[in-house]
């Protein structure tokens, strides 16, 4: 039995990962600071449903260890995941100074915490976004990773190093997912295969990039649990794993998906790409499916099919 705390426990993955550790057994905290990037309440229902499995949340910035480390020494940690981040691509355009918040100051104030409990074994959340403008695909851990596309990306690659500096000089065991991706019940309301779907439901425009050629490495969610959940068990040394489905798919693709599965026609409105958004992601997943067992399962269509019948679900959210 692993006892895991988890950062950002709150968020989309975060949440999933925690009720599958206490499905199979393990003991399970963590905390979330509940920001406003995206509703909140979305956030709150999620850590009011670990908690009703009996998974304790307390409200806590990463950029405060001193909480952390007081649970860490209560609860007997053994393992440490940490998700909590501010993620998105675009959103790093014009708010570069939450990603130092959380991205780098509060990475290393983990890291610092950490420090003092050297039996605990670290996984964290990193992102293909690291590949940034690669052109080579399928996008391999041993690519080298030094031109990112955002400012996202640049401290999802920093946060690897400075991982990699922590591991040389004070022996922290690390390992780094680079999750593709994501999607899911559950999921986060600022991507796009959910706000899509909440447009397409209300009739309204959506704005396509790329004219909808833009490939993603759609993955989701229950195989990147299966895939988080074997890297905890592997309690490697230093080591960074792709979590991505090995399919990329166009983002047309995925619309129409949308409208088959809700029944409606969506309402285009082509626009150019954003500065920051790559053309295609697409992980090799070699290295994942040898040492982690990783072998996602999970076509686009049906994973949608999962995500659009909780999302016509939980009107009431
Ligand atoms: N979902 C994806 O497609 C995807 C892809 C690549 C990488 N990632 C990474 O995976 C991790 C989890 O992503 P997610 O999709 O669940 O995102 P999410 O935003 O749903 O979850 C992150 C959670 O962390 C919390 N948080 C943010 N900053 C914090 C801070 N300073 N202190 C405490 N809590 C804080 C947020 O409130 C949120 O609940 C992130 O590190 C993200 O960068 C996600």
């Amino acid at each position: 039995m692993k006892r895991v705390f988890i950062t950002g426990i709150a968020g989309f993955i975060g949440f999933h990962l925690g009720l599958a550790l206490k499905r199979r057994g393990d003991v399970v905290l963590g905390c979330d600071n509940f920001n406003a990037y995206y509703d909140p309440s979305l956030k709150k229902e999620r850590a009011r449903l670990l908690t009703l499995e009996g998974i304790p949340i307390f409200e806590n910035d990463i950029v405060d260890k001193h909480a952390m480390e007081e649970a860490i020494e209560n609860h007997k940690i053994t393992h440490f995941v940490h998700l909590a981040a501010q993620a998105g691509v675009r959103y790093s355009l014009k708010h570069p100074e939450s990603y130092v918040h959380s991205n780098l100051s509060g990475f290393v104030q983990i890291l610092e915490a950490l420090r003092r409990f050297p039996h605990i074994k670290l996984v964290y959340a990193s992102s293909s976004s690291v590949y940034g403008l690669n052109a080579k695909t399928p996008f391999s851990e041993t690519d080298p990773v030094d031109h990112p596309a955002s400012f996202y990306g640049a401290t999802k690659r920093a946060g690897e190093l400075i991982a990699h500096a922590y591991h040389h000089i004070h022996g922290l065991a690390c390992t780094g997912l680079r999750f593709f991706t994501v999607y899911g019940p559950w999921g986060r309301p600022d991507m796009a295969y959910f706000s899509f779907a909440k447009a397409i439901l209300e009739e309204q425009p959506i704005a396509v990039y790329g004219e909808g050629k833009l490939l993603r490495d759609f993955t989701y969610i229950d195989d990147i649990v299966e895939g988080t959940l074997a890297a905890i068990d592997l309690e490697a040394t230093n080591e960074i794993f792709n979590l991505g489905n090995h399919s990329p798919v166009p983002v047309m693709q995925l619309i129409s998906d949308l409208e088959d599965l809700l029944g409606k026609k969506a309402i285009l409105q082509f626009e150019p790409t954003p500065p920051g958004d790559v053309y295609a992601t697409f992980a090799d997943i070699a290295k994942s499916k040898k040492a982690l067992g990783f072998a996602p399962k999970t076509s686009l269509k049906e994973g949608l099919k999962h995500f659009t019948e909780w999302y016509q679900s939980i009107a009431h959210i």
